[in-house]
């Protein structure tokens, strides 16, 4: 079977999208359509929604008897229009099983060098990373560590929770931001990914479903299916901030998940920020579903238009575990990361974390807690870097790719852009000869989709962001006229796991 296939509502019964609920969706992409034959405009508003993530891989569609009502269609039309879409690779039929959504395979552009990221070569734009360069006191900071660090040789040097240190102070940072926690309630990990796999293992069995945001921090959805679980994709509306929390609950209801992975603190790879009331909202559902949220906070340090964060989402799940790291706000070469457990999951947690490693180098903790504590200047910093990358790729972007669409996301490291048409891979391909690595949208397709979606980052230097749309405009202008070539690529399942 195509493992792809399965991704989206991995194996098991398929999630059944009801006729009611396919017509909202893709009622204002049909009426946009303008003129033309019905079953074609609805052919394409039906692959809109397929490829950018909003009907998940796997679902299941209405049957052609119930849609026609709806959408006020006649039922020759939906036949038509579900024979065109098959003859796409969008549905398959599966008996017993109606009309399911899949998403074609679509040729080349997983990028798989950061293993080694000198086989990029010089020159060449790297945008496959949301991580940014050491800030400034850096190299000062490992000096000063060094000094701390006499103190903690006579001993063995193993801290499986972390040095105490660490702990106080990130214990301190949640307690502002009104999540009371005491050093017992934090785990030093060398990440957030190593938190979300901590907090995988210890809280799903074998195949149990797991909720995500599509799109979502591919990595993540690599451990979290790599602990065993399946993942059920919710697609995030991000150009409103809207977290859909109707369709979530209905989701988690549906699907019986008693677990979700989420980033509401400017989402990779959109930006989107989860309003405070969604958050009071979501934390009610969640209580009441006993759904415990890995809520993932490692962008949580960038805003970068002055606006307030809103509190926690931990805040409203007692229950929650919440993961973060230092390796966005300062450097992700000190791989220092954590998890916030509830007391009551404390010991389960250690517990977990023993199954994988048994602790971060004593240097970089230290480093990191040094760093933490100037924290409000360095972020300050590098929030003004950021914003002045993200007016860089913004203007090439209204230069040289006019019809390119984005939201100018309220913090983070990366715009997410959609593509006045499908060819996010064949764009990752063609940018190749401009010397630009690019993560193609379908990389971060929870639920399969999302071709016609590109993620920038802005983290680079101002003069090589100034490089990026001049470049990106003659890559597209490539796929535009179909001069991009490549066969399926073999290595995708594999290569999507190590974008950062
Ligand atoms: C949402 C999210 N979580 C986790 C990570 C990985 O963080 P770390 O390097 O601390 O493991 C990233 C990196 O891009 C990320 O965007």
């Amino acid at each position: 079977m195509d493992e792809r296939a399965t991704c989206g509502h991995s194996g098991g019964m398929p999630r059944v999208l009801t006729a009611p609920v396919v017509a909202d969706l893709i009622r204002p992409t049909l009426s946009a359509q303008g003129v033309g034959p019905a079953y074609l405009r609805l052919t394409e508003a039906l692959r809109h929604a397929i490829a950018d993530g909003r009907l998940p891989e796997g679902s299941r569609l209405p049957s052609e008897r119930d849609l026609p009502g709806p959408l006020g269609l006649s039922r020759t039309t939906i036949t038509r229009a579900y024979a065109e879409l098959r003859s796409q690779g969008y549905l398959r039929t599966r008996r017993g099983s109606g009309s399911l959504v899949q998403v074609p395979h679509v040729p080349g552009g997983r990028i798989d060098h950061l293993l080694t990221p000198s086989a990029l070569g010089e020159g060449v734009l790297d945008l496959t990373c949301t991580a940014a360069a050491a800030p400034p006191g850096t190299s000062e900071a490992y000096q000063d560590a060094v000094e701390d660090l006499g103190a903690y040789l006579p001993g063995t040097g193993y801290y499986p929770g972390g040095l105490p240190v660490l702990r106080e102070v990130l214990a301190d940072r949640f307690t502002a931001r009104g999540l009371a926690t005491s050093p017992e309630q934090v785990i030093v990990a060398p990440g957030a990914l190593a938190g979300v796999a901590i907090a995988a293992r210890a809280l799903l069995s074998r195949r149990e479903r797991v909720l995500v945001e599509t799109p979502t921090y591919p990595n993540a959805i690599a451990t979290l299916e790599g602990a065993g679980a399946r993942t059920v994709a919710h697609p995030v509306d991000h150009v409103h901030d809207d977290w859909q929390v109707t369709e979530l609950t209905r989701a988690l209801r549906s699907s019986g998940a008693r677990t979700a992975y989420l980033i509401p603190d400017f989402h990779n790879p959109t930006g989107a920020l989860m309003p405070a009331e969604q958050r009071r909202e979501l934390g009610r559902v969640m209580r009441a579903l006993g759904v415990v949220p890995i809520v993932d906070e490692s962008i949580v340090d960038l805003p970068l238009d002055g606006q307030p964060v809103p509190e926690p989402l931990g805040r409203h799940v007692p229950d929650s575990v919440t993961v973060g790291s230092v390796s966005k706000s300062l450097w992700g070469g000190l791989r220092v990361g954590w998890l916030r457990v509830p007391r009551a999951r404390a010991e389960e947690m250690a517990a977990s974390r023993l199954k994988l490693d048994l602790g971060v180098p004593v240097l970089e903790q230290l480093v990191a807690a040094r760093l933490l504590q100037d924290a409000p200047q360095i972020l300050a910093r590098q929030q003004a870097r950021l914003r002045e990358g993200r007016e860089i790729v913004l203007a090439g972007l209204r230069e040289h790719l006019p019809d390119w669409r984005v939201r100018v996301p309220r913090g983070g490291m990366a715009l997410w852009c959609a593509l006045p048409a499908s060819g996010s891979t064949a764009l990752a391909t063609a940018a190749r000869r401009y010397d630009v690595a690019l993560a193609a949208g379908p990389n971060f397709a929870a639920g399969g989709g999302l071709d016609g979606w590109i993620r920038l980052p802005y983290v680079l230097s101002p003069e090589q962001l100034g490089q990026v749309a001049p470049r990106l405009a003659l890559a597209w202008a490539d796929v535009l006229a179909g001069r991009v070539e490549g066969g399926r690529d073999a290595r995708g399942e594999e290569a999507r796991r190590i974008i950062a």
